[in-house]
């Protein structure tokens, strides 16, 4: 969130009841600023945008659904490996695929009274 600069797009996905619809709309945004050539200037990411949009979009949905569940024994988080050795960094990092997902799964194995919910997670343990 802290690569947002923009205020406006800030406080839509740090609201407490953030929707669905509202981060569609910052999606929408984001196209629409791409199609018309004005997104650098409006403050979103700067390094790697695309995929920066992609992920605040992912991360600000795991709240929403996270406060949906609240309460019913489920947990949703968003879970960052790290830099991991993938096709999508040319087998770069610093730690195996097979390494993140062990964490990965010993994550998703644990009670759900022990996970928190609606927090990104990375693979460094503990978690926080
Ligand atoms: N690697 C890292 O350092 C790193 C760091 C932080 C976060 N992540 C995140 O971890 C996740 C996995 O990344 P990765 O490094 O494992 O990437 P990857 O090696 O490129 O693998 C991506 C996987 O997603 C599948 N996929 C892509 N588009 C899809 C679609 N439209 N529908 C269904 N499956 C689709 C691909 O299937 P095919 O093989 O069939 O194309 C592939 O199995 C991503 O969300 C990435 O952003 C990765």
């Amino acid at each position: 969130m802290q690569k947002v600069r923009n205020p406006n797009i800030r406080e839509i996905l740090e609201k407490d009841d953030l929707t669905e619809e509202q981060i569609g709309d910052v999606v929408t945004l984001f196209l629409q600023s791409v199609k018309k050539g004005t997104w650098k200037t409006q403050g979103w990411p700067k390094v790697w945008t695309d995929y920066a949009i992609s992920k605040l979009a992912l991360n600000a949905y795991s709240r929403v659904l996270a406060k949906r569940f609240q309460g019913s024994n489920i947990s949703v988080n968003c879970f960052c490996p790290g830099f991991t050795q993938t096709s999508m960094t040319s087998g770069k990092g610093t730690h195996s695929a097979d390494e993140a997902a062990q964490i990965g799964v010993q994550l998703m194995l644990l009670p759900p009274q022990e996970l928190p919910t609606g927090q990104v997670l990375y693979r460094i343990w503990p978690f926080c």
